[in-house]
């Protein structure tokens, strides 16, 4: 998840709070999983792998040693590597019994760290100064590792699982970057599935939910044009604040009348930029801000709303305004359907069906795993690592992955790919 997490943490709340009313945190959680004995059998590699990943955190597209690392422990499981998708992406292929048969499957972690300071004093704590694995992609990696691992040893499937490493999901746009360099065309999935630790459950519970999951974010820029001139003669002058302010006004009822108000969709204005004296009319102000959306049809409808009224309104002021829009990441929205329906029931059966939550709002916060799911069908869950006293939110550098959810995400995915794929009986 990028660094646009939480930016409305009443949302989070408000969903951390309702899950704690229904389900309060169990005690000794982790002895009720009913994870896969052979992957804990080496929950002790894991962490260590895990705690290896968090001592050498890379950024965007540089995570030269984390890629090194990840194909040398797939080679060693036996699996074939392609390297070099996006930089420093790698897939690993693996087919099941009976080889290749057409059918196939992607599950895809996040490799990159945040550029930040770690405030952990342990043991495994950030070797590097200015970066840290703070939203827990070192365990994202290490569980994919973990589920390469056990489908290697044991194959109790039959198709092909694409284990997708991406790089840069935090803003740099590496999920992007690998589809658009073919990933699908490579290697291709059936369907794609995700997964993001979540600090506000507790480690037990999960959330699989159809639909949008994250938000969409974009960015814009608004260049108001006017005729610059002395501000006790405005007669001579083409005043662009005064335009501003009217283009400020006018994007409020983008959300309130154009947008159904059962959806949902953020314009926020959130600098302008004009003047340099008490006595001058300025010649431009320029306006910066975002969107946030949850499904497809709004975003469109805020950036063509936007849009109308910044290229129409400056006319009635004879003047004009220009709008440069950049789209980020999409809303990350999962698939209705077996894609979902599959998850929610291999999550229901390894932590219970009343510790999966469906009923959960959605983030705020963006998630390049959209540009997948906006190629393939799929699903991007939830699994909770924290709760209560343990919820050290994402990107705070007092975040740590908790290791004990460690064979339960990798449970997941080796059991969501032997559903998927039954093997022959
Ligand atoms: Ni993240």
């Amino acid at each position: 998840m990028t660094e646009t997490s939480f930016l409305d943490p009443q949302v989070t709340k408000a969903a951390g709070m309702a899950l704690k009313e229904q389900h309060p945190p169990p005690a000794g959680v982790s002895a009720t999983m009913p994870i896969i004995n052979r992957i804990a059998d080496f929950h002790a590699d894991m962490t260590a792998w895990r705690h290896h990943i968090h001592e050498n955190p890379e950024t965007a597209f540089e995570e030269f040693q984390t890629s090194d690392f990840v194909a040398e422990k797939l080679t060693g499981f036996g699996i074939e590597v392609h390297r070099g998708i996006a930089g420093t992406g790698l897939v690993g292929v693996l087919h099941g019994k009976g080889g290749p048969n057409g059918r196939s499957i992607g599950l895809r972690a996040d490799m990159d760290a945040l550029n930040m300071d770690e405030g952990n004093t342990f043991a495994h704590a950030s070797k590097v100064p200015g970066k840290m694995h703070g939203c827990g992609h070192d365990g994202h990696t290490t569980m994919l590792l973990g589920a390469a691992r056990y489908l290697a040893e044991t194959r109790n499937f039959s198709g092909t699982v694409n284990f997708i490493f991406q790089p840069a999901e935090e803003g740099a746009g590496g999920g992007r970057r690998m589809v658009e360099e073919g990933l699908f065309k490579r290697f291709p999935c059936d369907m794609v599935f995700g997964m993001h630790n979540w600090p506000d459950l507790p480690p037990g519970e999960m959330v699989v939910k159809e639909g949008p999951i994250m938000a969409g974010a974009d960015q814009f820029e608004i260049r108001v044009a006017g005729k610059g001139g002395h501000a006790a003669l405005p007669h001579h002058a083409i005043d662009p604040v005064v335009i501003a302010a009217h283009i400020v006004t006018a994007t409020q009822t983008v959300v309130s009348r154009n947008v159904s108000p059962i959806e949902s969709g953020v314009i926020s204005i959130t600098q302008i930029h004009a003047g340099s004296a008490y006595n001058v009319i300025p010649q431009e102000v320029i306006m910066r801000g975002t969107v946030r959306a949850l499904s497809h049809e709004v975003r469109d409808q805020l950036e063509n709303g936007l849009r109308r009224i910044v290229e129409t309104l400056p006319a009635a002021f004879g003047s004009s305004a220009t709008l440069t829009y950049r789209r980020g990441y999409p809303p990350t929205v999962n698939h209705a359907g077996a894609p979902t329906n599959l998850a929610a029931r291999v999550a229901a059966e390894l932590v219970g069906a009343d510790k999966v939550h469906d009923n959960v709002g959605p983030s705020m916060g963006a998630e390049d795993f959209a540009f997948m799911l906006q190629e393939r069908p799929g699903c991007y869950v939830w699994m909770g690592q924290g709760g209560a006293a343990l919820g050290c939110m994402l990107h705070n550098p007092s975040y740590d992955f908790n290791d004990e959810i460690l064979p339960l995400g990798t449970s997941y995915w080796a059991r969501l790919v032997e559903t998927a794929l039954p093997a022959a009986a």
